[in-house]
Parts: C-alpha cells; structure tokens; sequence
C-alpha cells in the first residue's frame, strides 16, 4: 500500500508540463491500430490507462513499440484486427473499456473483455444498448457490467440519439459506425469533448458534423475515406493541468508556466469556471496540432470567490469536478456543484469521497445525491488528515493539493492510484511547491 505525506506549501513557482492527453491519446492507439501501416504518437500519455488501450490493441494483433513518450503503432487496416485468446484487461479505464466495446462489436471474431474490480462496477449498459440497435452481440453480467462477452456481428448504420451526455457513448458508437453499412450519427443532449470526432478525420475517415449531431461513413462498405497511419504530436492534459492550476491559484505570491496544454474548446468549460471564480489563467502562444488547440498557461495566485457548477456545464468539467470541490474551503463563497450523479460511477463513488475526506479535513459538506456543498473559508482552515483515496487517481492528486493549503501533514493513502492519469505527479508537485 503506497503512501504520500504532503508537506503544507508557502507558494508555487516555476514550470511544469503535464502528460500527453489521455483522452487523445486513447483515440489515437485504437485508430492507429485500426488504420493501414505505422503511426508514430509522440508525447503519448504515461497513463496507466492509456497503456491498457496500447495493450489491448497489441493482443488485437496491432504492433505497438514503445520508446519513451512515443509509441509506434502498426495496423493493417479496419479488418485486420485478429482475435485474442486470452481476455483483454481494460484495467481502470472506462474509455478503454467502452470505445472499445464500439470496435470489437463489429468484427469477425468473439472477444472477452474485463477490467479491474472498480471498472466492474461501472455501467456499461449505456454502450451495450446502442450497439445492440446497430445489431450487435454483446453479453454482459447482469446485462449492465463487464465482464463483457463480444461476438463480432453484421452492424447496421443508426442514428442514435444519446440519453445522456457523454463522449464515451458517442464515441462508442461512432467508432461501430466505421464498421457498419452506411453513415451512423449520433446527437447528444448537450455537446461533449469532441476528440473522436477530429481522431477520425485526423486519420482520414470521413465524419460530418452540425450542431450536436456527428455522422461518420463506414469503412468496410467502399465509401469511407479509408484510415491511414498517422505522425502526431499529442497536446498536454489539461485535466493534468487543472490540479497545477489550482494549486498555484491558492497558495499566495505563486506564479507557475504550465507548458503544451490541450485546449480544445470542448475541454477549456474549466477555464470559463476558474476566470468566474476569480482565478488568474491566461493562455499565450495558441497553436493548433493535427486539429486539436495548444498553448501554454500562464497562473498566478488569486482571491477564489467561489461559485455554482450545474447543467450543461456538468459532462463539460466532468473529470475536474474533484479539483473543485476540494478547492471549496480556499473560497469566499464555497462551491456548489448540482446535477452531478455521474460522478458516483466514476472510478470510484466521487461524490461520497469527496464529501468524506473533506470532512476528515475539518471542511463542513453537504453531501447531495447529485453533487455537494462545501462551505468556503468562513467555516476554517483546512487540517491535515489522511486521504482513503479509494484507489481513485482523481481523489489522489485532488487531497494532495488541497494539504499544501492544511495547517498540518497529510497522509495519501494508496498514493501510486495517480499513476492512472498522471505517474509523475508527486514529483512534479513537489518540485514547483516552495516550503
Ligand atoms: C472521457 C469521457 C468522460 C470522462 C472520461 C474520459 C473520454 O466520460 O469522464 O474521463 O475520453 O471520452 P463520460 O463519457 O462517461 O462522461
């Protein structure tokens, strides 16, 4: 059992560059090993996740080499994939999991897919659903989690009207698409980060787009736009970012560079929450790379006014919920964050271990079925505790930069769990906080 003892801080100065996009960097091994020949991905996540996503597709028959930050992928097109006698392990990851359900589904072979005990307990009914109307053969533990059974069928082009928003569905759905008889579309509720949608023009498929509806051709029946290996540079995650951002927004006299950050306007809703609260970010040398935005960020210290997260703005902050909630004690107001149930099937339930480790802080919570109130610094100074993580990366590297605000130490239990997204987390934070 690893453990983390976080030091309280004075300041945060310096740089810091996070990992490659984890989302991206999923999309891009999946479409590599589905594309004709060797794609080079440079700055490939360090994700544990992602590396599940290469290892999968390797036991799929793609060649996957690593060498550093980049991995060369070599497929042989959209029907070379081959099937894989042992069972893939998807591990923690529920991307992994669901994208690739929406490929394996229409092959020509059967696949076992599981995952770790936490990603058993994640629904996968909201994938297995829509591919079961594009004709799909998948069964599934009480028809809901994985183990998932796949056997590869005939599919059929849908259009698929996603009950809730989330890219994952889409993207599920989407990436069955290049597998069924004609042009599959997908309109969602409220929009979602698009990283799909620009992954499959990026490697040469042909996807159309209005509004909140995306369409894309098949690849198998003649008329798509044939997927090709690609050389890509993957941007930094800014949902790696976002702790950085908060760390150096709370802590006084603090000025940090965050380098070669994502910011896809599906993802920057985060940015938007930060400039309400008060928080000072701003974004220099915007470059755009294989259609995805860049750029580099500039922070320092700010007064946090807090505020009210809801809505549509929810599925857009998604995975920087944690980062907020534990920022809830630094603000005038306190945070409010309504209409978030997803959040409790998420790695683990974030809602009730966001609302326990606060408290364990000395933080006053009101703990909701769709979200939480946590008051703001009115009701104390956080204390250091120790942080039951429940093995979740995001609850992990949250705690961890909410103790260097605390009074005290605190302890991280399970601390490796940032691994998940994020490996050099601890190191980088420790070199940018001034004690
Ligand atoms: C992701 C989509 C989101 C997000 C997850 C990554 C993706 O999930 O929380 O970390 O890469 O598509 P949902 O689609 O379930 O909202």
């Amino acid at each position: 059992m690893s453990k983390q003892t976080i030091q309280p801080a004075k300041h945060i100065t310096g740089g810091v560059e996070p990992p490659g996009d984890k989302s991206i960097s999923h999309r891009y091994a999946m479409l590599a090993a589905i594309a004709e020949g060797t794609s080079e991905l440079r700055h490939f996540a360090g994700a544990a996740d992602c590396h599940s996503t290469l290892d999968c597709m390797s036991s799929l028959g793609a060649e996957v080499k690593k060498d550093k930050d980049t991995v060369r992928v070599t497929g042989h097109g959209p029907r070379g994939l081959k099937h894989s006698w042992r069972a893939l392990d998807a591990g923690n990851s529920g991307t992994t999991m669901r994208l690739l359900t929406g490929i394996l589904a229409g092959q020509e072979f059967t696949t076992k897919l599981t995952g770790d005990a936490s990603l058993q307990k994640r629904p996968m009914g909201r994938v297995v659903s829509p591919l079961r109307e594009m004709g799909a053969d998948i069964r599934a533990r009480q028809d809901n989690y994985a183990p998932l059974e796949i056997r590869g069928s005939k599919l059929h082009k849908i259009h698929y009207k996603t009950p809730m928003a989330s890219a994952q569905v889409k993207s599920a759905v989407l990436l069955a698409g290049l597998f069924a008889d004609g042009v599959t579309s997908v309109t969602e509720p409220a929009r979602t980060r698009d990283h799909t949608e620009l992954a499959l023009e990026e490697f040469g498929a042909i996807v159309e787009k209005q509004s909140t509806t995306v369409s894309v051709h098949s690849e198998i029946s003649g008329n798509g736009g044939k997927l090709q290996a690609r050389s890509v540079d993957i941007p930094g995650d800014l949902s790696s970012a976002v702790f950085f951002i908060a760390a150096a927004s709370l802590l006084p006299e603090s000025a940090l560079l965050i380098h070669n950050v994502g910011l896809n306007p599906t993802r920057t809703a985060i940015l938007d929450v930060f400039a309400s609260m008060g928080a000072t970010v701003q974004v220099t040398s915007l470059r755009s790379a294989h259609g995805e935005l860049v750029g580099d960020l500039s922070v320092k210290s700010a007064d946090l006014k807090g505020g009210i997260i809801e809505g549509d703005q929810i599925p857009l902050v998604i995975d920087e919920l944690p980062m907020l909630a534990a920022l809830g004690p630094f603000t005038e107001q306190g945070i409010e964050i309504r209409n978030a149930a997803e959040l409790r099937v998420k790695e683990s339930d974030r809602i009730a271990a966001l609302a326990e480790n606060l408290k364990r802080m000395g933080a006053t919570v009101d703990e909701r079925q769709d979200g939480l109130r946590v008051e703001g610094r009115k009701a104390g100074r956080l204390k250091g505790a120790e942080i039951d993580t429940r093995e979740d990366h995001r609850i992990a590297m949250a705690f961890s930069v909410a103790a260097l605000g605390a009074d005290s130490p605190t302890v991280i239990r399970d601390s490796d769990c940032a691994g998940v997204s994020y490996p050099a987390f601890y190191a980088d934070l420790n070199r940018v906080a001034e004690r």
